[in-house]
């Protein structure tokens, strides 16, 4: 959707080789050649900052961050930092690549930050002490719950430098992330299926953030289907916030 709207897009992916052929689909389709893959690892910190260094060396400014990659594991597994892999992959990752790339958003202002959360978020209360203890559905949900509120405290901070902060809950769709390679994953689609929207239903909302002009300044919402979802009022609690960004500063030593 937006490479046929002749935006420069760089995909960030952990497997380059697996993401070319995607991005020479996506060039022949839109007619779009720039379209660039760039090697991100959102599990690994040096990934992260080799990739931002990159990024800003290629590029001199970045208009809108869309921060879309996200899993969720049936079994413990930790980074190399220490982390599960599921909250490194699914919120800290992304917070990092998003404080690393500010300055390149500031220098591309209006910039603008969409941050993917999911409809599980309310079932994601969290401990900072039980951070990488959660597991399967709850580390997902959890990792979604500190997505959004990020998107918050980030909303908020970064109003005055001309940068936009919102989330999208792209609705329930059939892809990879729903599925365990387990027997059960019959059962987990027969449920999901009367709620299943199609990919492009779920992209459209994001498509429609990013590619929106500069007469597009809410920041700080959850969009789902086009519009703002109401979030309950304890997920913009100032002092949770505050708190989740002292803590998740200090946990990437930023
Ligand atoms: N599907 C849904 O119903 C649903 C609902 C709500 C929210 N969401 C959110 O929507 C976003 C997209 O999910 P999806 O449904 O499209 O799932 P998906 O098909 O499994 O795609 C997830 C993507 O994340 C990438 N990724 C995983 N780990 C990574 C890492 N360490 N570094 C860089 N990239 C990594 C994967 O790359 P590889 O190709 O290399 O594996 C894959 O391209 C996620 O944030 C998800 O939580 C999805």
């Amino acid at each position: 959707m937006l490479a046929g709207r002749g935006h420069t897009l760089v995909m960030a992916c952990r497997n380059t080789a697996a993401a070319l052929p995607v991005r020479d689909e996506i060039r022949r389709i839109s007619g779009n050649d720039a379209v660039h893959v760039m090697e991100l690892d959102l599990c690994s910190e040096a990934s992260i900052r080799i990739f931002v260094e990159n990024f800003r060396t290629r590029f001199p400014h970045l208009n809108v961050l869309v921060n879309n990659a996200g899993i969720i594991t049936r079994y413990p597994d930790y980074t190399p930092d220490g982390f599960d892999t599921v909250i490194m992959t699914n919120y800290l990752g992304p917070y990092l690549l998003t404080r690393l790339l500010i300055p390149s958003l500031e220098t591309g202002a209006p910039g603008r930050i969409i941050n993917l959360t999911s409809g599980i978020y309310p079932f994601g209360t969290y401990r900072w002490d039980r951070i990488n203890a959660y597991r399967w559905v709850k580390a997902y949900a959890v990792s979604k719950c500190l997505v959004l509120r990020a998107t918050f405290a980030l909303a908020g901070e970064l109003q005055e430098r001309g940068i936009t902060v919102n989330a999208v809950d792209p609705g329930v769709i059939n892809t990879s992330i729903m599925f365990t390679k387990k027997w059960y994953d019959a059962l987990i689609h027969l449920i999901l299926l009367p709620f299943y929207v199609s990919l492009e239903k779920g992209a459209e909302t994001i498509a429609f953030l990013a590619g929106a002009g500069p007469e597009l300044d809410a920041t700080g919402h959850c969009f789902y289907k086009l519009g703002i979802k109401r979030v309950a009022q304890k997920h913009r609690d100032p002092k949770t916030l505050r708190d989740l960004t002292v803590r998740t500063r200090a946990l990437l030593h930023l």
